[in-house]
């Protein structure tokens, strides 16, 4: 395949090379800023100190360049500013210790990107309530970073998004007051594959993909990297780039879907389907392990595929198998509560109406603080749709934050887990399968477990109160 821009082979010799063969004088001396970035002398700015920024920041600092946050967010930067971090698994001591040393500064202010070689931007790319992608914040930032944009910055997208953004919605915004991407500024698009909370894999253990808009910026981008990750790929434009990140994130969801269904159907076979997936993930080879759940959450696996679906429908093509993914993960909460329901009235005699249901989760996946687009908000409207109680303990978010689609849920406290609490509710419903929960003394004094993680036999935690959904 033809890259659709320049992608020189052998690397990084021959891009070095390409960038010596480049025909007209760019005004911008492309091999002095390369030399900045292989010296960390260059000063990086990071847009959006969340779950992806605030993690890239203190990557870029233990590489030794020197790094400005920005956010629009006026308490991150005055906790970063106070030596307090928002993000529980991100500890304060890099920034604090960055910010004493004057490596680091955060900020709200866009006119400190007159500083900076490279700006990388990570804000949020969600959904818009008719589920098409919200790239607002994308253009936002976009026409902020172009007000400051100098000669020879170093643009870079990591937000996930459709491919086409970086060139065909960035680019023009960036080049409105004249200056050209590859001759007077460089821009590149870099995904981000964070998996908070993930001990094995922090940022700088994860390698990046790196497309550029011209070979220029690929190397800029790529000597940038190398600093602080074990392995940069580079592809040939910032639309391969774009579409290998929702790859990964589509590979995902149709593979959760797809153990989703087969729980269903395991289910009815009296089969355990995580039984299934333990003995089947002893092969060598061609099998890798998914697991079910109550229904997706995150920033990202519920999100992404849909920006993917959206962007083909401009080439007027199926993504059948994107769609039924998000189908079948979307009906899970409801075949949970379905579930919960049947082996309440089944063992009570009772119904969903005046049932107590402690919710154990409220975070979108284990052991992290994040509670976005989680499954648990969609159990208790379901299950309070039905005339149940609920109430929810998760050891880290101690109170239900306010979100779009479930306002009303914000501001109910996480419920202590003594024994006698746990017995006065009728069930137990198992969302999130923190480490931090005694599943023994819980299974030990519930009434009834619904577990739809597969925590309790994973902590040998067994009874016949517990009904895996
Ligand atoms: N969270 C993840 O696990 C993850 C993993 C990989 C990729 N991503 C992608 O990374 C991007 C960021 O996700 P996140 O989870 O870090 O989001 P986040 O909400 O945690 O952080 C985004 C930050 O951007 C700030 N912001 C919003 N608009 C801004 C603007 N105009 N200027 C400056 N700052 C602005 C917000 O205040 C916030 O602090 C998204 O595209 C997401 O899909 C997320």
């Amino acid at each position: 395949m033809i890259p659709s821009v320049g992608c020189y082979g052998s690397w990084p010799l021959r891009l070095t090379l390409a960038m010596q063969k480049t025909s007209a004088p760019a005004p911008v001396d492309a091999s002095a800023l390369l030399a900045r970035y292989q010296q960390r002398a260059a000063v990086v700015a990071v847009i959006g100190l969340g779950y992806v920024g605030l993690p890239l920041v203190k990557a870029i600092l233990g590489a030794g360049f020197k790094v400005v946050g920005l956010d629009v967010d006026r308490e991150k930067v005055a906790a970063l500013e106070q030596g307090r971090t928002y993000i529980r698994h991100v500890p304060a001591e890099p920034f604090s210790a960055a910010i004493a040393n004057g490596r680091f500064r955060a900020t709200t202010d866009f006119t400190a990107l007159k500083d900076a070689d490279a700006i990388l931007i990570c804000v949020p790319t969600p959904l818009t309530s008719h589920r098409e992608p919200d790239l607002s914040y994308v253009e936002a930032t976009t026409r902020a970073v172009a007000a400051q944009l100098k000669a020879g910055h170093l643009v870079i997208l990591e937000s996930t998004t459709y491919p086409g953004t970086t060139c065909g919605v960035m680019k023009p915004i960036l080049e409105a007051r004249g200056m050209r991407s590859g001759r007077d500024f460089f821009l590149a698009y870099s995904p981000e594959r964070e998996d908070p909370g993930n001990p094995a894999f922090a940022t700088t253990a994860i390698p990046k993909v790196i497309g550029g808009d011209g070979a220029e910026a690929l190397a800029l981008a790529n000597a940038l990297y190398s600093a602080f990750v074990p392995q940069t790929v580079p592809v040939s434009s910032p639309d391969t780039a774009e579409a290998v990140k929702l790859t990964e994130n589509v590979f995902r969801a149709v593979n959760i879907a797809l153990v989703n269904e087969l729980k269903i159907l395991y289910e009815a076979m009296g089969i355990d389907v995580w039984e299934v997936i333990d003995a089947a993930k002893t092969k060598p080879f061609g099998y890798m392990p998914f697991y079910p759940g109550p229904g997706l959450g995150g920033h990202c696996i519920p999100i992404d595929p849909f920006y993917l679906t959206w962007k083909a429908r401009e080439y007027e093509l199926p993504t059948r198998f994107i769609e039924l993914a998000g189908e079948t993960n979307t009906q899970m909460p409801r075949h949970v509560v379905g579930r919960l329901a049947d082996e309440l009235n089944h063992r009570t005699g009772r119904g969903l109406k005046g049932a107590r249901v402690l919710i154990v989760g409220l975070a979108y996946k284990k052991n992290v603080d994040d509670t976005r687009e989680s499954p648990s908000f969609k159990l208790m409207e379901l299950l309070e749709g039905r005339g149940a109680a609920c109430d929810v303990h998760d050891p880290l978010v101690p109170v239900v934050p306010r979100t779009r689609e479930h306002a009303s849920f914000a501001g109910r406290k996480s419920v202590a887990l003594d024994a006698a609490a746990v017995a006065s509710y009728d069930v137990v419903l198992i969302a999130t399968d923190h480490d931090a929960i005694d599943y023994k003394a819980l299974v030990g004094a519930a009434k009834l477990v619904i577990d739809t993680r597969n925590a309790c036999a994973r902590a040998g935690a067994v009874g016949g109160n517990v009904v895996k959904a």
